[in-house]
């Protein structure tokens, strides 16, 4: 998850999925064309949503435009690549901590992706709330339930693996077990200060992969593969496979696939 290009290279998801969500549900977000806007865009990544896909949307006169990320890389990455006047990308763990400077300040917030990397869903939103506006708006994705986490279990409970991984549920969705995640979900969320305008679940899914890129797709979004010693990372990551395979059931050589259940949600600060 730290390797701004593979991520580019293979993550379907993100390059594709983030940029069908942003076609299917932008209409929703309404623009006043006169007013100067903040806005900011939660785990930005590489940076190629934000700059390729979200910035064209607007036509306000733009005060600023900031990508945050826990991954110094992906920063690093971001500003060489899309920086520029008006957008740039911080190292920042919105789950943690909310700066002073941006408290009430952000128009519009986006987010794809990223959402169920954050363990306390109460503070992550209490901390998102305050740094917007009043009526302030906000459209984001994010996985509900994906099998790929219950193959994150049981990888990550073997023996090997055990020592360079501090926190089994680390990465997964907190509602990956809930029978009514919708409603679980939402109750935190207004909870924390939000009007819900749309919730729902869809479904997308990474397909007609090859065993090669199915891997490459793994490691790209595996936040232990890095911290693996080099001469577990091939073991760790074939077992993941093996795992994908048994779960799936995948059918000839180029037909690796995995589904995930998404949150989109649109919602307006109270
Ligand atoms: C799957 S990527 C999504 C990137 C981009 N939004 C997209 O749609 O392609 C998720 C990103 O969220 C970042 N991330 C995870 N937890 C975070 C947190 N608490 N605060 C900020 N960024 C976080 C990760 O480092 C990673 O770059």
């Amino acid at each position: 998850m730290n390797n701004p290009s593979l991520y580019l290279k293979v993550h379907h998801i993100g390059r594709v999925g983030s940029r069908n969500i942003i076609q299917k549900y932008f209409h929703l977000v309404s623009q006043n064309e006169d007013e100067e806007i903040a806005i900011i865009d939660i785990g930005s990544g590489p940076g190629n949503v934000t700059h390729d896909v979200l910035f064209p949307l607007f036509k306000n006169p733009i005060k600023k435009v900031v990508g945050i990320d826990i991954s110094k890389e992906m920063v690093e990455f971001a500003n060489a690549t899309y920086g520029n006047e008006n957008l740039s990308f911080e190292v920042l763990n919105i789950g943690n901590v909310v700066p002073e400077r941006y408290i009430s300040f952000f128009d519009y917030v986006f987010s794809f992706s990223t959402f169920h990397w954050v363990k306390d869903q109460r503070k992550l939103f209490l901390n998102i709330n305050r740094i917007m506006k009043p009526n302030a708006q906000m459209l984001f994705s994010f996985v509900a339930q994906s099998i790929l986490f219950d193959i994150y279990q049981s990888v990550w409970r073997r023996p090997e693996y055990t020592p360079y991984i501090d926190d089994v549920d680390f990465g997964q969705s907190c509602f990956q077990k809930s029978k009514e995640p919708v409603k679980e979900f939402q109750d935190i969320f207004e909870n924390a200060g939000f009007q819900v305008e749309m919730i729902k679940i869809d479904e997308i899914a990474a397909k007609n992969k090859s065993l090669t890129g199915f891997k490459e797709f793994l490691v790209s979004l595996n936040p232990y593969y890095d911290k693996m010693p080099d001469h577990l990372k091939e073991n760790f990551m074939l077992h993941h496979l093996e795992q994908v395979q048994r779960d799936t059931e995948v059918e000839g050589p180029n037909n690796f696939y995995m589904d995930f259940n998404i949150f989109v949600v649109y919602a307006k600060k109270k």
